[in-house]
């Protein structure tokens, strides 16, 4: 017997990012984070609950994954069977139309579909905080691609508290995202390590006591539309989990002499009057923000830049959304 659902999501990119845990079982975040769905990126995910299996089974982009993707996949699996009681096996076969490991969170938008997938397959009503709950498991910023638009993820400080929700819908601000890529190597340390060494950084203690004013000016800035503000607080929480990161044991040194030339270049082009920020995941490659009507400014600037491998564009994107609700099968 086999009980099939299919959903999408969007990864998302953080503006006040989230970088080490409290509980790295639960993936209860050191800080709260901010964050904007990327449209027109997404991961889709089907999965089917399936009695004839005897394991879990993944297959990414057409491939057969690797034992640690397939474990971390079964561990959320055990987590959303335990809450329906059941103990079959399921086969999830996930697809993104976006290069994964390279600083776009590609984690975000595969928990956050295959959470919703999988509830959806077995049956279970749950609400949007429990969904974001549990994708938080999987990765913790797959918390933030479960609402839509503009996202806050409380830190909280147990299972319960800590969820992500929309603070302003994709329509409350027309900001455009270029994704620059300099790199398309798949990057050495993903953001699971790097989230367990971030306390070894004596920087860390400060970037998160911080935090909290942080979120309070970005918030604010993005509910007011204010890019000026906005673009300086973005670039200074970027900056400082750098900083957490190149310091701590061992160090994580993400960027590329092709990161460093486009930070410099943006941060001429703001002084020059054109409103445009960086911000830097775990990778080499860059997400620009600006406002719609800088884009096409933005672009042409871009063009003349040697270290630019290529470019993606996107928008703020909606929620995580099932793409064949009836669910085939008992
Ligand atoms: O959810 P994870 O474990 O992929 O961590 C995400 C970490 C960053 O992308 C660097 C920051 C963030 O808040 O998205």
């Amino acid at each position: 017997m086999k009980s099939t659902a299919k959903a999408a999501a969007h990864p998302n990119i953080a503006f006040i990012k989230y970088w080490g845990n409290q509980n790295h079982d639960l993936r209860i975040p050191s800080n709260g984070s901010l964050s904007m769905n990327l449209k027109g990126l997404e991961t889709q995910t089907t999965v089917s609950f399936d009695t004839d299996l005897e394991q879990d089974q993944l297959i990414i982009n057409t491939e057969s994954a690797d034992e640690g993707a397939l474990t971390r996949v079964s561990t959320l699996l055990d987590r959303i069977r335990e809450l329906a009681e059941i103990k079959t096996r399921a086969q999830v076969v996930s697809e993104n139309n976006f290069p994964t490991g390279t600083g776009i969170a590609s984690s975000a938008s595969a928990f956050a579909a295959l959470t919703l997938a999988s509830v959806t397959a077995l049956g279970l009503c749950l609400s949007e905080k429990e969904l974001s709950q549990l994708a938080r498991t999987g990765s913790g910023s797959a918390s933030r691609s479960i609402p839509g638009g503009f996202v806050e993820w409380q830190a909280g400080i147990d299972h319960d508290s800590s969820f992500a929700e929309t603070i302003a819908p994709a329509e409350h601000w027309d900001l455009v995202d270029f994704i620059v890529l300099v790199s398309r190597e798949h990057k050495k340390t993903g953001s699971s390590q790097g989230h367990q060494i971030a306390d070894t950084s004596p920087l860390q203690k400060v970037r998160v006591e911080d935090a909290k004013r942080r979120l309070d000016i970005c918030r604010k800035a993005l509910l007011e539309k204010d890019f000026p503000t906005f673009a300086e607080i973005v670039e200074l929480d970027s900056n400082m989990m750098h900083s957490v990161m190149m310091t701590s044991d061992p160090p994580l040194y993400y960027w590329q002499p092709g990161t460093l030339e486009i930070m410099a270049a943006v941060q001429i082009w703001r002084s020059e009057g054109l409103p445009v920020c960086f911000t830097i995941d775990a990778g080499p490659n860059l997400h620009l923000i600006c406002p719609a009507e800088a884009s096409e400014a933005v672009k042409r600037k871009l063009g003349a830049l040697v270290n630019v491998k290529s470019i993606l564009t996107s928008t703020p994107g909606g929620p995580a959304r099932l793409l064949e609700p009836e669910i085939t099968g008992v």
